[in-house]
């Protein structure tokens, strides 16, 4: 991976996933390591965020490299109508590596064909998330001690969440038996459940939560994704479909951990969060290291 962009999880191949949870438990036991000193990391944010920037920001720090970019295109050159294509060349002048998340599905892609240092997608559209499901494989492995033979349920809006997307793709090389619960309009796109399909692994289909809690390992709870929507109708009629309360818990298997992207906004009741199933807050926390793994790895640290 050394120089090479990140830009789906597609990019890394099966035995690539253990070398960098491998690499991510080394940083866990050892985070402040100054081996990225000489270097410069941009981080370029069209769109908000709290965990995927301020992970990056703070694994790069912590290995002491320097963070420059910006959070909110409005205050960059884009305002004035700059293309993508010119501001990557730009800031490629000024950095080493280009962290970037953008609205626009496909443009992670394009960024890293035109430009010269590597791009790491941070979240392009409803496409993929590779670095969240990097650290997503990182807390199931932890938790679970194993990345084989998981009953994992998604939960929620399976058709805009790109974490689902990738986490979705990343475990058919790992045995997983997949459990789908949306609502009719937010189903797994049919590219994602054929890629499934084809690995030869089994996917079941749900409406209701209640039916995955009592055989699942990995819980993993996202939220709807109102920004997404083109019709705001479309999004009342489904914005509280899934609501997981402590209750729901008790019916749960000894091993299950809830895991979640976030940010959440109603699908996890807070009372949840005191039960030793919750496990999203770690799970962000798992995301400095995933982190210093990659940035490590691709500038060849
Ligand atoms: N999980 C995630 O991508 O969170 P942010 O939107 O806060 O980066």
């Amino acid at each position: 991976m050394k120089n090479k962009s990140l830009v789906s999880i597609n990019d890394i191949q099966k035995e690539q996933y253990q070398e960098i949870l491998d690499l991510a438990e080394k940083f866990e036991e050892n985070p402040t390591q100054k081996i990225l000193e000489k270097f410069v990391v941009a981080t370029l944010f069209f769109e908000p965020s709290t965990r995927t920037r301020l992970s990056f920001e703070s694994a790069a720090s912590r290995l002491g490299a320097k963070v420059i970019g910006f959070t909110d295109a409005a205050t960059s050159t884009v305002k004035k109508g700059e293309s993508l294509k010119d501001t990557i060349l730009t800031v490629s002048n000024y950095s080493d590596i280009i962290v970037m998340r953008h609205p626009k599905e496909g443009s992670a892609r394009y960024a890293s064909e035109v430009s010269p240092v590597p791009i790491i997608n941070a979240g392009d559209g409803a496409n993929q998330h590779p670095t969240q499901c990097l650290l997503d494989l990182y807390s199931i492995r932890k938790t679970q001690g194993r990345l084989d033979n998981i009953n994992i349920a998604f939960v929620g809006d399976l058709k805009y969440g790109r974490t689902v997307h990738s986490l979705a793709i990343a475990l058919t090389n790992f045995n997983t038996t997949f459990h789908l619960v949306s609502p009719e309009e937010l189903k797994l796109p049919s590219s994602v459940k054929r890629y499934i399909k084809q690995k030869g692994l089994k996917y079941y289909q749900y409406s209701e939560l209640e039916e995955v809690i009592p055989s699942v390992d990995i819980l993993y709870m996202t939220r709807i994704q109102q920004e997404r929507f083109s019709d705001p109708l479309e999004f009342e009629r489904v914005k509280n479909a899934y609501i997981l309360r402590k209750n729901h818990l008790k019916y749960s298997k000894k091993n299950l951990k809830v895991l979640h992207p976030l940010p959440r906004i109603n699908e996890i009741t807070e009372d949840v969060d005191s039960d030793p199933k919750a496990y999203y807050f770690q799970q962000a926390q798992n995301g400095v290291y995933v982190r210093q793994a990659l940035l490590a790895t691709i500038l060849g640290a």
